[in-house]
């Protein structure tokens, strides 16, 4: 069982990344950011109070958050889990380390998805996903194979986001660099820490990361 925290700016890949990880090792993807925009679709108490700051591109409260990992690592996850979008502040990553202690766990690796400000816009405008299975595409990049239809499961329900514009996008930075981007130091410190290109082909991230995984 390995236990990993993809870490990157939005638009980086990690949730495409979390995807492939789920297929091929039958590892469980926990995204924060799914988990939230589930809850407002669904027009739940939570979903009403986080709706506005979504779309601003701040931060939802650590409180929130670290209760949704919670409630979610109490399923537990035969492969282990990939924390994709959590921890994104110093206080969440503590809750983090306390709740994989807790349950007996520990936090193998945290891949840092490098990528330059100036690919993310193209990357966030240019996004759209399944509305059934969550299948994460692109215009350009990684469109589906017959337009409009989801290549994994056939809906023809696809989704854009209302926070990937390149106003929201320059917020949403903002956020990472202040309050995300000290975690790097914070697992290179505990000796946690691993790099991937992230703006090579998505299939050559896939191929870097498992290297990462299988590192002896
Ligand atoms: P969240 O949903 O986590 O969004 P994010 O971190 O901004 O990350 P993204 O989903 O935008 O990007 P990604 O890295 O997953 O990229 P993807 O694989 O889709 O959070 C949304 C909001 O929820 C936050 O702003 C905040 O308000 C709140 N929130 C969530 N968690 C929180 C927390 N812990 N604490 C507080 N608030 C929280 O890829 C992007 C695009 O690029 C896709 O179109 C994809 O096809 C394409 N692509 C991917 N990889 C490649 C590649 N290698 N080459 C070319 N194209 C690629």
């Amino acid at each position: 069982m390995t236990n990993i925290i993809l870490l990157g700016p939005p638009g980086a890949g990690k949730g495409t990344q979390a995807k492939r990880l789920e297929e091929a090792r039958g590892m469980v993807q926990l995204s924060t950011g799914d988990m939230l925009k589930e809850a407002i679709a669904k027009g739940t108490d939570l979903g009403k109070r986080v709706e506005g700051i979504m779309a601003r591109g701040e931060l939802v409260t650590d409180e929130i958050v670290i209760g949704l990992i919670e409630a979610k690592m109490n399923d537990g996850a035969q492969g282990g889990f990939i924390f994709d979008g959590f921890p994104r502040t110093l206080k969440q990553a503590d809750a983090l380390g306390d709740l994989l202690s807790r349950t007996g766990q520990t936090l193998d690796s945290v891949i840092e998805m490098q990528v330059d400000d100036a690919a993310l816009v193209a990357r966030v405008t240019g996004r759209f996903t399944c509305g059934n299975c969550g299948a994460v595409y692109h215009d350009v990049t990684y469109p589906t194979k017959v337009q409009g239809v989801c290549d994994v499961c056939g809906s023809t329900n696809m989704k854009r986001r209302a926070d990937d514009n390149e106003e929201t996008l320059k917020t949403r930075l903002m956020e990472y660099y202040k309050k995300t981007s000290p975690l790097i130091g914070y697992y290179y410190a505990k000796g946690r820490l691993s790099a991937v290109d992230g703006l090579a082909e998505v299939d050559a991230v896939a191929e870097a990361i498992a290297k990462v995984l299988d590192k002896p």
